[in-house]
């Protein structure tokens, strides 16, 4: 009962955050995650070429973008770690990975759109989805919950990913907007950093093979 009230919360008062913002305006993430300005990585050297494209607001899945990235790139394949408000293009790519932090249980507009965008073109490569969201690190065993965060993507854009990591983000106040930090404290949300790049890492190394790479 309580999850279901706990979870139905995170969607109201989330939803109310996305209205906020959205009259609020567009670049408002950039005021206070400086990060989220720096759209384009490239790593590695290698044969194999991989796009990783992400969504993000407070700049948390910036990190796990660049920490799948560099994983890859150890393991010899050139990566473009490519914010999907710069628009990438697909093409080239041997393979792509989609990943974005969450709001009321949606990924976040421009990287949904992305996909939808270029769903011909991701339809012709191995593509992985990933997430970074709150629910994995107060409760980790909601991986199903965090697991269909990613179905409208699939549904809409009719890219079947073969494989979804799944990830805990953070709680940094200082990185929310006054609106998003007041949600989160009404949640009782707990504060702090949980991405764990030792998994996010692995995971990489794990979906590499289903990627197509070494
Ligand atoms: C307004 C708001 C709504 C959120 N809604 C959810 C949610 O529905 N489910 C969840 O697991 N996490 C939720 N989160 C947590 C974020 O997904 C998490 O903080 C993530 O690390 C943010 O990464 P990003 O800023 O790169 O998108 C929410 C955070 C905020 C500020």
């Amino acid at each position: 009962m309580s999850e279901t009230i706990s979870r139905r919360r995170f969607l109201v008062l989330g939803g109310a955050a996305a209205g906020a913002i959205a009259l609020g305006g567009a670049g408002y993430a950039a005021t206070w995650a400086p990060e989220v300005g720096s759209p384009r990585t490239r790593m590695g050297a290698g044969m194999s070429k991989v796009l990783v494209v992400y969504g993000t607001g407070s700049g948390c899945t910036i990190g796990v973008a660049r920490q799948i990235g560099t994983t890859l790139s150890e393991r010899g394949a050139t990566v473009e770690v490519v914010a999907a408000t710069a628009a990438p293009v697909p093409a080239g790519y041997d393979a792509v990975i989609v990943g974005s932090g969450v709001r009321a249980g949606n990924w976040h507009g421009p990287v949904k759109s992305w996909v939808t965008a270029n769903a011909t073109a991701l339809k012709g490569v191995p593509v992985a989805f990933f997430t970074a969201c709150l629910t994995l690190a107060t409760d980790p065993s909601k991986r199903d919950e965090v697991r269909a965060y990613t179905d409208p993507v699939i549904k809409e854009s009719g890219v079947e990913p073969v494989d979804i990591g799944l990830f805990a983000g953070w709680n940094e106040p200082k990185k929310f907007s006054f609106i998003e930090r007041t949600i989160l404290k009404m949640m009782k949300s707990p504060e702090g950093d949980f991405r764990d790049f030792g998994a996010i890492g692995a995971w990489a190394a794990e979906t590499a093979p289903k990627l197509g790479l070494a």
